[in-house]
């Protein structure tokens, strides 16, 4: 799909009131927020929207309360934190659409914001409930959604309230389509995939759609052992997806067909628990031992990986090749990301678990395009409609 969207600079504002969809689902523990990057995304387009007379009334999701009201997902560090980047206060509401959400609403003045409490504290949210998404849109003149993350989602905030107000996408929904379109629908050759992660299920129409568009398609672990054993390996107790052997072949073939290079790993680091604790061995991707599994991929492959990278034109990755989270099986993903840092290529990375091994390393400033959302960002990659976008009003 390619978007041609209004941006909120072509909106008229002054004096206007707005509602911004957010995707303020940032990861907490006890109450603290543990990274805010999507916090400190949006700022560009809140600013915008205060710097343009215009009162803001902000909204987003965070985790999944399914309709009920839990106290550990309030949007409270999010308000609080928000204060402290604008330097003005962030009103909180204690309510999603309640007598306190329509009073502050009500009163807010030209360069003033508040912050709805959890969008889906409400059921009526995921469920796209008209009324629900008529009492979001009676808040405000102005609808922008800058919520890359969730505009797979057809939910009211997402989707509903567009039906009632003009709507038009924030700065960094323009940039995330910027960035994926120049990466996946114009790159600059050879084009060059990195795939990892648990589950194969979840990537199918990604690795489908990624190889009619790539020159290499590099595989890495968990991924890889579905393919390895449908080639006939041995991966022992690694993880696997037996459930897509047959489609892992089929894909081996379409990559035969379409001249692509589908890289898998050569060697792997094996060993006999998952645990951070139990010690590698390097190993032939091919022959791990029964009783042993495979939690990395081993240093010819590193090499491979990285020199593909190295002398790519577009790099475009989605998900750790090994387990990162161990740090005696992190190795590859390390390699990866350095890789990528240190091309010329244009890189994009794919939300998710890349993102937080890139951050990991302190490496997000030497990547191209950081993508916020893991979820949105596939989708928009297998080249399914995405809801959150279609609704904005074309240019
Ligand atoms: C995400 O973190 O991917 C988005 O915020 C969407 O969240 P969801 O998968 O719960 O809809």
């Amino acid at each position: 799909m390619k978007y041609n969207k209004k941006s909120v600079a072509d909106a008229d504002l002054s004096e206007k009131k707005v509602l911004l969809r957010c995707d303020f689902n940032v990861p907490m523990e006890n109450g603290k927020i543990t990274d805010d990057t999507r916090i400190t995304a949006s700022l560009p387009t809140i600013k915008y929207i205060l710097d343009n007379n215009a009162a803001l009334v902000l909204c987003s999701h965070l985790g999944r309360p399914k309709g009920e009201v839990k106290p550990e997902l309030s949007l409270k560090p999010v308000a609080e934190r928000l204060s402290e980047y604008l330097g003005i206060e962030v009103k909180m509401s204690d309510d999603v659409v309640g007598e306190h959400a329509s009073s502050l609403a009500s009163s807010l003045a030209p360069g003033q914001v508040m912050l709805l409490e959890n969008l889906r504290f409400r059921k009526e949210e995921e469920a796209n409930d008209t009324e629900f998404s008529k009492k979001l849109a009676s808040y405000a003149d102005i609808f922008v959604s800058d919520a890359f993350g969730t505009v797979h989602r057809a939910h009211a905030s997402t989707v509903g309230v567009a039906a009632y107000l003009p709507a038009y996408c924030g700065f960094l929904i323009d940039a995330e389509l910027k960035a994926l379109t120049k990466a996946l629908h114009n790159p600059r050759r050879p084009m060059v995939a990195v795939l990892g992660g648990a589950k194969i299920a979840d990537k199918l129409g990604v690795i489908n759609n990624l190889l009619d568009k790539v020159d290499s398609l590099l595989i890495g672990l968990a991924m890889s052992n579905t393919f390895v054993k449908a080639l006939g390996g041995s991966i022992g107790n690694s993880l696997v997806d037996d459930s897509k052997l047959t489609y892992a072949l089929e894909m081996i073939e379409k990559a035969t067909r379409n001249n692509v290079r589908l890289v898998l790993p050569d060697d792997v680091q094996i060993t006999a628990a998952f645990s951070p604790d139990s010690p590698p061995e390097p190993c032939d991707a091919f022959r791990v031992p029964e009783d042993m599994m495979a939690l990395d991929i081993g240093e010819k492959t590193i090499k491979s990986f990285t020199d593909i990278i190295k002398h790519a034109g577009t790099v475009f990755w989605n998900g750790p090749v090994g387990v990162f989270e161990f740090p005696a099986y992190s190795a590859g993903t390390r390699a990866v990301a350095q890789a990528m840092a240190e091309t010329e290529a244009y890189t994009v990375i794919g939300g998710g678990d890349s993102v937080a091994a890139v951050h990991q390393y302190g490496l997000q400033d030497k990547i191209d395009h950081n993508a916020t959302g893991g979820g949105a960002t596939l989708e928009f990659i297998e080249g399914k409609e995405l809801p959150g976008i279609s609704c904005l009003l074309d240019k």
